[in-house]
């Protein structure tokens, strides 16, 4: 394989813009192919791997994605740091649509194949998940902020199986447990990718009021795209300061199996 990256980003296809000069690279995975080929290239002076979540024609829906391939993938072009931006509803008032949250927890409510890389019979693998996201990720994000794109620092991102939004029971209990956004996509991919020793990090772009908040009438597609559009250049922007911030170096995350007797090696 020729062309290597540090950092991945995970997000819709908008960040193919990023690349003047890039290479792309086909990997097969243990776990069948990602959602697309990866993009590769230099951007703000970092290498950088760029992998459409929803795949090259959004042909898959959130419940449909190959987490464990898009990231086995990432991490065997040398990718140890990955951004993954997702659009997400509100479930406190205080989240209007255009705000950013860069959550410090994640609850999953999902209830999907392939949530674990660590599958196979052999040694048993639990990797610790406390702290779900990556702190020099979030602190590079959060330095990133800007005036025209304030960030949330903190907050529970809660992820549904999807492909369906929540009923206004399953919002509103959302919303009175304290947890700040719903989305789809941000589980198994945060834990798959402690799995893999990857650190993790994710912005969420709020494009919708979810339906257990008093007054709303229940989120649409159509709602959440429209939304979602108006704001992506708003967050390319805060991912190129978020690459040209992202200090060198490991942290815990990248030690997540250390002293662990693993079924198969990674790559
Ligand atoms: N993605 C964007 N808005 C959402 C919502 N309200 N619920 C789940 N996923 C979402």
């Amino acid at each position: 394989m020729s062309a290597t990256a540090e950092i991945g980003i995970v997000g819709g296809s908008g960040f193919y813009s990023f690349f003047d000069d890039a290479e792309r690279v086909e990997v097969d995975t243990p776990f069948g192919p990602p959602s697309a080929p990866l993009t590769i290239g230099e951007v703000e002076g970092r290498r950088v791997a760029f992998l459409p979540r929803h795949g090259e024609r959004h042909q898959f829906a959130p419940h449909k994605v190959n987490y464990r391939a898009n990231l086995w993938a990432l991490r065997a072009v040398g990718v140890r740091q990955v951004l993954a931006p997702c659009a997400v509803g509100a479930l406190q008032r205080h989240l209007a649509p255009g705000a950013f949250v860069v959550p410090d927890q994640v609850v999953d409510r999902t209830y999907r194949p392939g949530h674990t890389v660590w599958e196979a019979e052999g040694p048993v693998v639990h990797v610790p998940f406390a702290d779900p996201y990556c702190p020099r990720g979030r602190q590079a994000l959060l330095a990133s902020a800007s005036d025209d794109t304030p960030l949330v620092d903190g907050g529970t991102l809660v992820v549904i199986n999807g492909p369906r939004f929540s009923s206004r029971a399953e919002s509103q209990w959302h919303s009175a447990a304290g947890w700040s956004v719903v989305g789809m996509t941000g589980m198994p991919e945060a834990s798959v990718a402690r799995e893999l020793a990857l650190c993790f990090s994710t912005v969420c772009c709020v494009t919708d009021a979810d339906a257990g908040l008093e007054g709303e009438e229940g989120v649409t597609h159509a709602d959440v795209l429209k939304v979602f559009a108006g704001n992506i250049e708003r967050l390319k922007r805060l991912l190129l300061r978020t690459l040209a911030a992202m200090p060198d170096g490991d942290c815990a995350c990248q030690h997540a199996l250390d002293g662990l007797d693993l079924p198969f090696a990674l790559p």
